[in-house]
């Protein structure tokens, strides 16, 4: 169809020509070889050349099929979010559970106003499903009702979740990673067809669809670091308790690779102890991150790097990303004046030492002036700006960000 375009432009390109310069139908002379007084055939040469660009950019437009508004899209046909508070979408709002921000002043900058992000704007994974084209990716709560469509991914993120199951217990409740992968398993496959038409296979779907995971940060800081979870009894060194955490992580990705999945982005845990909320308690002296928690995700995060580079070599087909956001955010807190930010110890919402002694909770009318001058949201949370930045990098980073290549490539596999 485009090949019977193409050869109809290039003939209507060539009568067009040789109209202009009168070599048909000879009405006039013509300049192309003998007696041609200079100027027009100079301006036949650029004639030619003008057609021969519009010409080749039509061929090529033809041959790779790209419009050329779009040709930033990467081929993607969904994203599939797994995780906790740096990426729900408000997937807690129904739940009996402490751990819900469907309130404000949480959602001041975002389009959609208070959905339950633990954000002022957008968070991570929003952000990378702007950059995809996808567009804000729904909640899995969401999903039941009647008129969604999930054609572009479903996010199952969960406030105070874990890798481990019990993670956030005291809390209330919440979606574990299991359950979160089940929620995958049980309510969206079965539904997929429906939303995805019939000319494509639930298989070819996944496979061409990005599945991000960024989860564990719990397990360190309101399970592993705080009493009455008995985790630190069973796993008293954090090393062993490190491992604990891989294996089952590792277990679950294979069981997302075994429904289907094939491109993962997988992130590191954040620096967990440049939270405001701790710095404020545990960091007083300097105001600077507690490196006794910046080791844990250390800790964690090489012997994650390790496992995805295992995981590409064993499953067949599999691309595993590793997604450095402790390094990513720490470049940000180092050099925070170069990225914008004027403020990295302070939360915006919040009161007290660091806004961190009173928390960002309804109505507390403590926001900062300028939020895109803060790294931080609230105590725990980074703001908007920081997101924005940190997807960035994972979209179209350098190795450093990113390993051993960024999301906008692995897409084009
Ligand atoms: C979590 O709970 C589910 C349901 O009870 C169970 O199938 C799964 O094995 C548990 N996962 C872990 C890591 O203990
Ligand atoms: C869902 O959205 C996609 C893309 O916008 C569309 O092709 C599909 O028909 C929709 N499915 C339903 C069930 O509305
Ligand atoms: C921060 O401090 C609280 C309160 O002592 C503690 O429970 C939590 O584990 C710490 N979290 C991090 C990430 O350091
Ligand atoms: C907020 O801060 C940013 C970055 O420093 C600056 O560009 C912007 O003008 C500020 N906005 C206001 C309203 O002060």
């Amino acid at each position: 169809m485009s090949l019977l375009l193409l050869a109809i432009v290039i003939l209507g390109c060539m009568m067009l020509i040789l109209f202009q310069t009168g070599c048909y139908p000879q009405s006039k002379p013509c300049y192309l070889f003998k007696d041609s007084p200079g100027i027009p055939l100079v301006m036949l040469l650029m004639e030619v050349s003008v057609w021969f660009l519009m010409i080749s950019f039509i061929f090529i437009g033809a041959v790779t099929n790209i419009a050329f508004s779009d040709s930033e899209q990467v081929p993607v046909h969904a994203m599939f979010v797994f995780g906790d508070s740096l990426t729900d979408p408000g997937n807690n709002n129904d739940l009996i559970t402490g751990a819900k921000t469907n309130y404000p002043p949480h959602g001041i900058d975002f389009p959609k106003g208070t959905t339950g992000r633990a954000c002022n704007g957008a968070t991570m994974a929003d952000h990378l499903g702007y950059l995809l084209g996808l567009g804000l990716i729904p909640a899995f709560s969401k999903t039941s009702m009647e008129g969604s469509n999930f054609s572009r991914g479903v996010n199952f993120a969960s406030e105070a979740a874990g890798i481990l199951n019990d993670t956030g217990f005291a809390f209330g409740d919440r979606f574990p990673m299991d359950r979160q992968i089940a929620n995958l398993r049980e309510k969206i496959i079965p539904e997929l067809q429906k939303h995805i038409g019939r000319d494509i296979t639930i298989e070819g779907f996944l496979a061409k669809s990005l599945f991000y995971s960024n989860i564990g940060t719990n397990d360190y800081q309101i399970s592993y670091l705080n009493q009455p979870s008995y985790e630190p009894i069973l796993y008293p060194v954090s090393t062993a308790y490190g491992d604990h955490l891989i294996e089952v992580y590792i277990a679950q990705l294979k069981e997302l690779y075994n429904l289907g999945a094939r491109k993962f982005l997988i992130s590191a845990l954040a620096p967990f102890g440049c939270i405001p909320y701790n710095i404020s308690i545990y960091g007083r002296k300097n105001n600077k991150c507690v490196d006794k928690f910046n080791k844990l995700a250390r800790e964690f995060n090489s012997k994650l790097k390790t496992t995805v580079q295992q995981l590409n070599k064993n499953l067949a087909g599999a691309y595993f990303l590793y997604w450095d956001l402790y390094n990513g955010m720490m470049e940000i807190l180092d050099h925070s004046s170069r990225y914008g930010f004027k403020n990295t110890n302070t939360a915006c919402c919040g009161a007290g030492h660091l806004n961190s002694r009173i928390l960002c909770l309804q109505n507390v009318p403590f926001v900062c002036a300028n939020r895109s001058e803060y790294f931080f949201w609230d105590s725990f949370h980074p703001s908007d700006a920081t997101n924005a930045i940190v997807a960035k990098e994972a979209y179209e980073g350098i190795l450093q960000d990113i390993y051993p290549m960024n999301v906008k490539q692995l897409l084009q596999l």
